[in-house]
């Protein structure tokens, strides 16, 4: 059932070119240049009239979420809030029928997701699914929804469930932005055009496996780590770290780059390994500018950056590469690495990869 794998992470993770193809399956259309979600195309007006998205989930399906605040605001100009919904249940928020919500989950039934729904729909919102599991709690209570498609994800860390959300997302921010006019035809063919491209670019990112598994045996010891993104990729980070947490229970927290010198900075020695994502577009002279500030303090730094990088690779001690794609697809690459990287570290300390201690698949009290 492992497909020859070891784990069900690592399956699910090589699965995620095809699970991203299944994704966009008969909704991205790139001959006709239409994006087709029968969810979306329903209820246009509500979309195009709110004055507000806000997003709610829990975990990693929360860090899609906040890759996909980036999008909306980004491309389709519509302001985006995105709450954990342990949090947005409990503060009596202010929300009206003249705003969406958003909800984000891979199993469809977290019990606080659910909770924050049921809120959501008792002040006459418009509640959209964005869901894996078909038919599952969340998927009957929302009004629509788009499903992920991603198939069975069997490993309690969330991988190919991550990715798909994105792309699903992805697509309504896309949609949304031809209907509103905030961006040009062309931009938004380039849009399908990378869309298509990203199997094979994540195809070409897994072959770093051995590259990322030899980094790992030299930081499976490691007390603490540092993962650092920004804007696109901030939330990379803070999955890359939630991924290593999970599976390795090594301490590891993600930041804006930018941040770390209101604090983390203070923790920087030569026993510390920072994960940075310095890809080339978005922002990647201040990225690297915080990667001096970090090797000025003997920080080891492993960095994701593009194919042919020089600049960063001459000041890393490790760098691994992933192919080019626009800015706003960039997650659906960098996270690849990373994912790899808590996978090995994990398996070479011997932990239990698909079913971590204290974690469950789906998280059905509160
Ligand atoms: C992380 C992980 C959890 C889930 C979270 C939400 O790898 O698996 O953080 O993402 O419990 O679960 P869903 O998406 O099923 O609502």
């Amino acid at each position: 059932e492992k497909g020859g794998y070891d784990h069900f992470m690592l399956k699910e993770i090589h699965e995620q070119p095809k699970a991203i193809n299944d994704t966009y399956r008969g909704r991205l259309l790139r001959q006709e240049a239409i994006i087709k979600m029968a969810g979306v195309e329903d209820n246009m007006k509500k979309f195009l009239n709110a004055n507000r998205i806000i997003i709610v989930a829990c975990g990693t399906s929360w860090h899609a979420g906040l890759v996909a605040e980036y999008i909306f605001e980004d491309l389709a100009r519509i302001p985006v809030e995105v709450e954990y919904a342990s949090e947005f249940r409990y503060r009596n928020p202010i929300i009206t029928e003249k705003d969406i919500v958003i909800a984000i989950s891979q199993s469809g039934e977290t019990a606080d997701t659910l909770a924050a729904i049921k809120l959501a729909k008792s002040k006459g919102t418009f509640v959209f699914g964005v869901c894996n599991v078909v038919g599952s709690s969340i998927a009957r209570e929302t009004h629509a929804g788009a499903y992920t498609h991603a198939g069975p994800e069997i490993g309690v860390a969330s991988t190919k469930a991550f990715t798909t959300q994105i792309t699903v997302l992805t697509l309504i921010a896309l949609r949304l932005s031809r209907a509103k006019g905030t961006i040009s035809s062309s931009e938004f063919r380039q849009h399908l055009l990378e869309l298509e491209m990203i199997p094979d670019k994540i195809i070409s990112a897994l072959k770093s496996d051995t590259h990322i598994k030899e980094i790992s045996d030299l930081y499976k010891d490691s007390r603490n780590c540092l993962y650092l993104g920004r804007g696109y990729n901030f939330p990379v980070a803070l999955e890359g770290a939630l991924k290593l947490k999970e599976i390795s229970y090594i301490h590891a927290e993600g930041y804006p780059a930018a941040e770390m010198k209101h604090g983390p900075i203070a923790l920087i020695d030569e026993n510390m390994p920072i994960v940075v994502i310095a890809t080339k577009k978005g922002h990647y002279e201040k990225v690297v500018s915080n990667i001096q500030e970090i090797k000025s303090r003997k920080g080891k730094i492993i960095a994701i950056v593009t194919e042919g990088d020089t600049q960063v690779r001459a000041l890393a001690d490790h760098v691994i590469e992933v192919p080019e794609t626009l800015e706003s697809l960039s997650p659906l690459i960098t996270t690849i690495p990373l994912q790899l990287l808590s996978y090995h570290i994990a398996v070479l300390l011997g932990k239990n990869v698909d079913q971590p201690r204290n974690l469950a698949k789906s998280v059905t009290v509160e």
